[in-house]
């Protein structure tokens, strides 16, 4: 392939995702997105292999038939509740990949590079390898914590700020070391390897499990610099921008969780949140009030104004399609039907919005949590289905709660709130919720499907 072909290809690999992220920003065109973005990386494959850098192709062919499969797959397998954990996982690969992408560069003597050209590509070297190598263990922490194999508490090591500076120091006085004599290089290359690795786990571990929405964002913004060191390392100018697009968007996701939840982005990064910063957390106390399934018909029967509130628990219980079912037969008697979607709903961005998209439910009864807030008073029934802090009043009222701060649906506002959960267990941040114990609240305990379908039955007789 030409070198003017190879570059054309790049440009039109580039537009399409740029397309396919404008695409996925709006749930109605997220498919046409992903189309774009699928066809932006074969076009992207195939112009890399022809464009004459490559020359091993059975080994290439080889690696690419076992990570298509490996890919093929897990994106099979994956239950919609694991999604998080593999995006976290796939995180950590590209930040491996820049790490080993680095050391091969510095290992190959075949370039014949000199002076300043020599010193850029030293420092590209070391850069991709730090943020490499930062990604990749600060995406094995948030597989674990988001999987629940490590605590979702924050590690906090006292001077952890100290020895975060200390580490960065370091890395610092070893970069120049590594770029004065980087014919012996090597060892100062591993140091910083391991103090990345380390500064990586460090960083993830300190932040709390309720901020995690933004740890993922993050994560996702630090995979793509690391994409865009890994191009300057192979002078690939697609991976390039295609790494700086990855960054850019993950940091401007990063931003608007952090918004979304009232949080600084600074004072997440720097960890601590997530856990209770002074004072002791409020006790919930008070009466519970449960309900049945055909009591709960008979409300709804009665009401005009339904929210519904998706949560986690839904997409546990995979009741996406019997809520459905549910709201179209509610819409057939008159009723007026809408969703919420709290902004950290579920496990990652977004997680609300795909289920009812997978259930069908169209996206115009669908709305955003500034959309519908001011609404409550006049609902006559909020129907939380497996939510606990999204619709925690805690959050605006206890200034010890670890949520403190983050804005919630406020449910309790309506006339009746019925609240669907197998237990009082608390939700992903560990903190009790006063609203299934507030007057107008009403539990119906049981899986959210089994319970929905019971409700389903119910409303049809
Ligand atoms: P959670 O606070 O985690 O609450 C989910 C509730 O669902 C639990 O209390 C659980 O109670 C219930 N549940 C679980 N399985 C169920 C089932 N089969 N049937 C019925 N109920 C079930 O969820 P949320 O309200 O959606 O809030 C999200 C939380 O996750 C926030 O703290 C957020 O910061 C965090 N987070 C979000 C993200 C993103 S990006 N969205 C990423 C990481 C973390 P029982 O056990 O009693 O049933």
């Amino acid at each position: 392939m030409s070198h003017g072909l190879v570059t054309m290809a790049y440009i039109a690999a580039s537009i399409l995702f740029i397309l396919s992220l404008s695409g996925l920003s709006r749930q109605d065109s997220s498919r046409r997105g992903n189309y774009f973005g699928m066809t932006g990386m074969a076009i992207a494959i195939v112009a890399t292999i022809f464009s004459g850098q490559v020359n091993a192709y059975v080994g290439l062919l080889i690696a690419l038939s076992i990570g298509g499969f490996i890919g093929a797959r897990a994106a099979a397998k994956v239950e919609m509740t694991q999604m998080p954990e593999l995006v976290a996982l796939m995180h950590s690969l590209v930040g491996m990949a820049a790490v080993l992408v680095g050391y091969a560069n510095f290992l190959d003597h075949s370039s014949s590079l000199s002076g300043a050209e020599k010193t850029i590509h030293e420092v590209e070297i070391y850069i991709g390898i730090f943020i490499g190598a930062v990604t990749f263990s600060g995406s094995v922490i948030a597989f674990g914590k988001l999987c629940g194999r490590i605590n979702g508490k924050p590690v906090l090591l006292p001077a952890r700020h100290w020895l975060n500076l200390a580490l960065l120091v370091i890395t610092v006085v070893l970069g120049n070391v590594f770029i004065a004599d980087s014919a012996s290089g090597l060892l100062p290359l591993l140091v910083m390897t391991a103090i990345a690795l380390v500064f990586g786990v460090h960083m993830v571990l300190a932040i709390g499990g309720a901020d995690m929405p933004v740890v993922v964002s993050m994560l996702n913004s630090y995979s793509g610099w690391a994409a865009a060191a890994t191009g300057f390392m192979l002078s690939n100018d697609l991976l390039i921008v295609t790494g700086a697009l990855v960054g850019s968007s993950g940091a401007i996701l990063s931003y608007i969780m952090c918004r979304a939840m009232n949080r600084h982005f600074l004072s997440v990064i720097a960890g601590g949140f997530g856990t209770a910063s002074g004072g002791e957390v409020a006790e919930v106390e008070g009466e519970v009030i449960p309900i049945e399934a055909e009591e709960t018909a008979q409300l709804l029967h009665d009401s005009k104004n339904i929210v519904i509130i998706p949560g986690y628990g839904m997409a546990v219980a995979q009741a996406q399609h019997t809520v459905y079912e549910i709201t179209k037969l509610l819409i057939s008697k008159g009723k007026k039907v809408r969703f919420a979607i709290h902004p950290v709903a579920g496990r990652m961005p977004g997680h609300m919005n795909v289920l009812l998209a997978e259930a069908k439910v169209p996206y115009d009864i669908v709305f955003e949590m500034d959309e519908i807030n001011e609404d409550f008073p006049d609902v006559d029934v909020a129907i939380v289905i497996g939510a606990n802090d999204i619709v925690n009043p805690s959050a605006l009222d206890d200034p010890n709660s670890p949520i403190a701060g983050m804005p919630v649906l406020e449910c309790w506002k309506a006339q009746t709130t019925i609240v669907l959960k197998r237990s009082m267990a608390s939700g992903y941040a560990g903190v009790g919720n006063p609203l299934f114990v507030h007057e107008n609240t009403r539990m119906l305990f049981g899986d959210a499907n089994d319970r929905l379908q019971a409700l389903l039955k119910a409303l049809q007789n």
